[in-house]
């Protein structure tokens, strides 16, 4: 790749900045792991990115919890500040600026602010009597509620929880006062919310008409003081979302430049249930301020745990570092980036994650990558450069992977990043095929030419992965193209040099360590989860045995098939079958079948027993001969080609790779029972 250097525009990516009243959750990473994934991604196209992400320290709802805990206010959210960062450490998230909302220079930022929009008339002073939702910290209007008899309290549209009455003096934003320069706004730029649906949502909210804003509090004192006016506290959401503005500089003549340089934000990610004050307050406020719109929101759906939202309230939190600890961290930011869907809610399952693991990341990804470095440790080939010229399948495949490649960029700048991941498998469903049609491993043995332009094709394809992948799995990347030869280098502008790419490269490889181990589920998770909600999570899928097929046929299958995997079956039905291990002594081809090979098996007090396999394109007789395996010996005799078979030989199906014997650790006396 050409290293083009470029470092012309910026990328000014924020998270939306969290209530400090637990320890992060995997819904709080969510938000934050997007912002992570969408900022390497530009870095890698060159792009000058600043990442802020941070905490929102004030507020009832943190005074009370801090009360409960016998904590003044500052100490209570200082505790958890470690557990914030320790958890963006260990996932990797490289921000830029983490900042809190009681820090010195945000509340003065929001100070200026406040004077500056009280000094030209956009903040007025007046009372308020209505309903407040704490866990939300927001006013409900009857119209937002869907209780609205008069008398009763009025429930908050986005928890559903009950709010309280509350009557104050307060000032106000003229939030009516935007309501058509919004609708004019959203108008002119209808790709400002993705995903587009909640986009209608907004214009239907600002259509139905905008009351003043609230923007202070009396009866809470955690918050930050109004200018010249200190009974009034700032009310949450007019501190919390400024701190986009003056992390970069805001308030602070001295950093007028930095703001300059940054604001407009390029892309805010949040999650739905805040996704009405960042596409409402929010650019009502900049309009106030004179400052421009973001350029982008990206709104994403809930994780949830047997269809609730996973929340520390519901108490069906689960906690990023056991998953990290238990599955990797890598894997889990793939799991994450790529099976929670941005645009819709996603369903949380442990099987998911070990799922995923076992067959995209090792069997389809890991797989390839050691085939590949094995069959040029073997042949010697380990300096591996272009051929003269690529033949007509390389070309192909090298088109294919352009047009992937201008498809990932295009979904990583519409936001839809887990689309973009999807489209980088296809590219390495594409490679596989490309591999094994080619069979390397034989065309060695004749064309040593042929076998290094496969794999100079295959290398170069796994460095462009291993560069797409970057962002979302940075460590296992890098690790990856460190031993293609071809270290990732932060200061190329990759996106760049991708768009005229042609495969020239030389590389040295080396062999590594599996790059990504097969997971197995762990019960305990599965009973942490099914416990904390319903819905019951499924149980952990097993992983299949499968015979071949021409043996299959003879097996009278011992449940129902359903979609997906297999009824339950009770224990009386597992127990019919008698299952053992034998040794194979003698095994050859059956003449006239493609498939078969015909076994004669020791199976010790049961002697020796004809058995045939439709194996043979996966094992040649030799490869047989010596083996132990696991068998069904009670079902019925059947007749293949004229041969009888007394029993069947069970195989696993890799999907990559084909039928694997399934073997013992240690060898045991023939016909010994397995159950
Ligand atoms: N403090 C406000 C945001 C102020 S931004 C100026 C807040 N904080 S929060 O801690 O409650 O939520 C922060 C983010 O975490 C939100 O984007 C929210 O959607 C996200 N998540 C919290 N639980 C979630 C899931 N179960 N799933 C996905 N994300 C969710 O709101």
């Amino acid at each position: 790749m050409q290293n083009s250097n470029q470092k012309h525009n910026k990328f000014y990516v924020t998270t939306p900045i969290y209530y400090v009243t637990a320890r992060p959750h995997l819904g709080s990473l969510y938000s934050t792991l997007l912002a992570d994934v969408a900022a390497r991604y530009h870095k890698v196209a060159g792009q000058e990115v600043f990442f802020l992400t941070g905490t929102d320290e004030h507020g009832q709802k943190v005074a009370q919890a801090a009360e409960k805990a016998g904590m003044k206010p500052k100490e209570f959210t200082d505790s958890f500040i470690d557990d914030y960062t320790s958890v963006w450490n260990t996932y990797n998230i490289a921000y830029d600026y983490f900042i809190r909302t009681t820090d010195q220079q945000h509340i003065a930022g929001v100070q200026t602010w406040l004077q500056r929009l009280i000094a030209q008339g956009d903040i007025y002073k007046g009372s308020y009597k209505g309903w407040y939702c704490t866990p939300c910290e927001s006013f409900v209007t009857e119209k937002d509620s869907q209780e609205t008899e008069v008398g009763k309290a009025l429930t908050c549209p986005d928890c559903s929880r009950l709010t309280g009455e509350v009557f104050e003096e307060c000032y106000f934003f003229k939030l009516s006062a935007y309501q058509d320069r919004l609708l004019a706004f959203y108008e002119e730029n209808p790709n400002f919310i993705t995903p587009k649906e909640r986009m209608a949502e907004i214009v239907n909210f600002v259509k139905g008409g905008l009351k003043d804003l609230s923007i202070s509090r009396t009866t809470v004192s955690w918050g930050i003081p109004f200018p010249d006016d200190n009974l009034h506290v700032t009310y949450v959401w007019a501190d919390a979302l400024n701190n986009y503005i003056t992390a970069i500089g805001y308030g602070d003549d001295s950093r007028a430049q930095e703001l300059a340089k940054w604001w407009p934000a390029d892309l805010q990610i949040m999650g739905k249930d805040i996704v009405r004050f960042h596409a409402i307050y929010w650019p009502a406020f900049l309009m106030a301020s004179g400052l421009a719109m973001p350029k982008k929101l990206l709104v994403h759906g809930w994780i949830k745990v047997g269809d609730q939202k996973m929340s520390k309230s519901l108490g069906n939190a689960i906690d990023p570092m056991q998953l990290a600890q238990d599955y990797g961290v890598d894997e889990m930011r793939y799991y994450l980036t790529r099976k929670m869907a941005i645009t819709q809610d996603s369903e949380f399952k442990f099987e998911d994650i070990s799922q995923s693991i076992n067959a995209e990341l090792a069997n389809a990804f890991g797989n390839l990558l050691n085939r590949m470095a094995t069959l040029v440790v073997k042949n010697e080939a380990t300096h591996l450069n272009p051929p003269a010229q690529w033949s007509h399948s390389s070309l192909e495949l090298q088109k294919q992977c352009q047009i992937i490649c201008d498809d990932v960029w295009s979904l990583v700048d519409q936001g839809m990043l887990y689309r973009a991941v999807a489209r980088i498998w296809d590219y390495i469903n594409l490679v596989n095929a490309y591999f094994h049609e080619h069979e390397p491993w034989k065309v060695i043995k004749h064309d040593r030419e042929k076998f290094l332009e496969i794999m100079s094709a295959t290398v170069h394809s796994l460095q462009i992965i291993g560069i797409l992948l970057w962002p979302v799995m940075p460590a296992k990347m890098e690790l990856m193209l460190n031993s293609l030869g071809c270290p990732f280098d932060t200061s190329i502008n990759y996106k760049e040099s991708m768009k005229t790419m042609s495969w020239k490269n030389s590389f040295i490889i080396q062999q590594i360590a599996t790059l990504f181990a097969k997971s197995e589920i762990k019960k305990e998770d599965i009973e942490e989860v099914t416990q904390a909600a319903q819905p019951q999570v499924k149980p952990a899928q097993q992983a299949v045995i499968k015979t071949p097929e021409v043996t299959q046929a003879s097996v009278t299958p011992a449940a129902k098939p359903v979609e997906n995997g297999t009824e339950n079956i009770g224990i009386e039905d597992f127990i019919k079958l008698d299952l053992r291990i034998g040794t194979i002594i003698d095994c050859e081809i059956v003449t006239g079948s493609d498939k078969l090979l015909k076994s004669q098996v020791d199976f010790g007090p049961l002697g020796m027993r004809q058995v045939l396999s439709g194996i043979r394109k996966h094992y040649s007789p030799e490869e047989m001969k010596g083996k132990q395996g696991l068998f069904v010996v009670n079902l019925k005799p059947r007749k293949m080609m004229g041969f009888d078979s007394h029993g069947m030989m069970l195989f696993a199906l890799d999907e990559l790779s084909g039928l694997k014997i399934v073997g013992l650790v240690e060898q045991v006396a023939p016909g010994t029972k397995v159950g």
